[in-house]
């Protein structure tokens, strides 16, 4: 894939940025969502690309756009994969909470696991504690190595974790062994990226999330050389059905980042929607909005952080519905 989509691919996050930010603080999850995937599904259309949606909103009976399947793109090469969540982190906006932002990742054919919609128990780091980790291992032992690997004291680490009763045991464990933990109520996806960003103030991200959002961090973390861990964690029958139909026929596999994303040819992009660790969020003023996004492909590992300024009254009006 040519460099030249890097910005294509930013414009498309930052139009569902945009338009969930017009929810922010509404108590409105799915207008917010609904807002974020018409965006980004408009924005798509105008990307030089033949796209097919591998991580999405739903199968197609499940989801009007943006569904596993789907073409994207005006139909000439590359030939690509793509992995989105137009508004990570529903909760969040509807509250007016931190953490949410709107995200894809895009690969050669075939570049990305299909995750099926079901939990994935995850370990993220950045790039100087790659290769320290391990999911298996005693919570005790990945702290002393991340610590080590980071030329810090465990007591100076901080560990990002869902706050789910599922977690209650790896809380005290990770509390025993001396670490800060940063507790968050949804949107597992930019703190796992933000360990490989250098003064985010995280370094660690562990617990159980989403499958599809392991894969979209696993994609950033490939970009900037950190790592990510993951296994499958089905609650029922359905959700080993539902992966063997995407082909995952040993649920049990300890997936690497190599699993997770199969090529270096890659492009992660990610906008914020409110406030956060890894970005900060969509601004309103008196000439339309200021977004602040992240941009990383693969082959170069160049990460780009893009503050963009948004002059509504000089924007096509159908582009981002509802926004101005
Ligand atoms: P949304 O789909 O509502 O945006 O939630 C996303 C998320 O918070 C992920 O970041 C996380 O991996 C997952 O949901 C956690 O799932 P659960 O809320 O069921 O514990």
């Amino acid at each position: 894939m040519e460099r030249e989509l890097t910005m294509e691919f930013a414009r498309v996050t930052e139009a569902a940025a945009l338009a969930s930010a017009r929810w922010v603080g509404m108590g409105q999850k799915d207008a917010a969502d609904n807002a974020a995937v018409e965006a980004m599904r408009a924005l798509f259309d105008t990307v030089h690309m033949d796209g097919t949606v591998v991580i999405g909103e739903g199968e197609m009976d499940e989801a009007p756009m943006l569904y596993i399947g789907e073409k994207l793109g005006t139909g000439e090469k590359p030939e690509v994969d793509v992995a989105v969540d137009p508004l990570e982190g529903t909760n969040l906006v509807a509250k007016g909470m931190p953490g949410a932002i709107s995200v894809l990742a895009v690969t050669e054919r075939y570049g990305l696991l299909h995750a099926p919609d079901m939990y994935m128990h995850k370990i993220a780091v950045g790039p100087q504690a790659a290769g320290r980790i391990h999911l298996d291992a005693p919570v005790e032992e990945n702290l002393a190595n991340v610590a080590q690997a980071l030329n810090k004291k465990v007591r100076d680490l901080t560990v990002v974790i869902l706050d789910r009763p599922r977690h209650y045991e790896l809380i005290k464990q990770v509390r025993e062994c001396g670490a800060r933990i940063r507790l968050i109520t949804d949107g597992d996806v930019a703190p796992a990226v933000a360990c490989a960003i250098e003064g985010s103030g995280i370094d660690i991200m562990m617990g159980i999330g989403g499958a599809p959002e392991g894969v979209l961090a696993a994609a950033a973390l490939r970009c900037m050389g950190g790592e990510m861990q993951g296994r499958l964690w089905p609650e029922d029958e359905a959700d080993i059905e539902r992966a063997r139909k995407l082909g995952i026929t040993d649920i049990n596999k300890l997936l690497t980042l190599d699993d997770l994303v199969k090529t270096d040819d890659i492009f992660f992009a990610a906008t914020g929607i409110t406030e956060g660790a890894l970005l900060k969020g969509v601004t309103f003023n008196s000439y339309g909005a200021t977004t602040h996004s992240v941009v990383m492909r693969g082959k170069t590992g160049t990460i780009r952080f893009i503050e963009a300024r948004h002059y509504f009254a000089k924007k096509p009006k159908y582009a981002i519905k509802g926004v101005y």
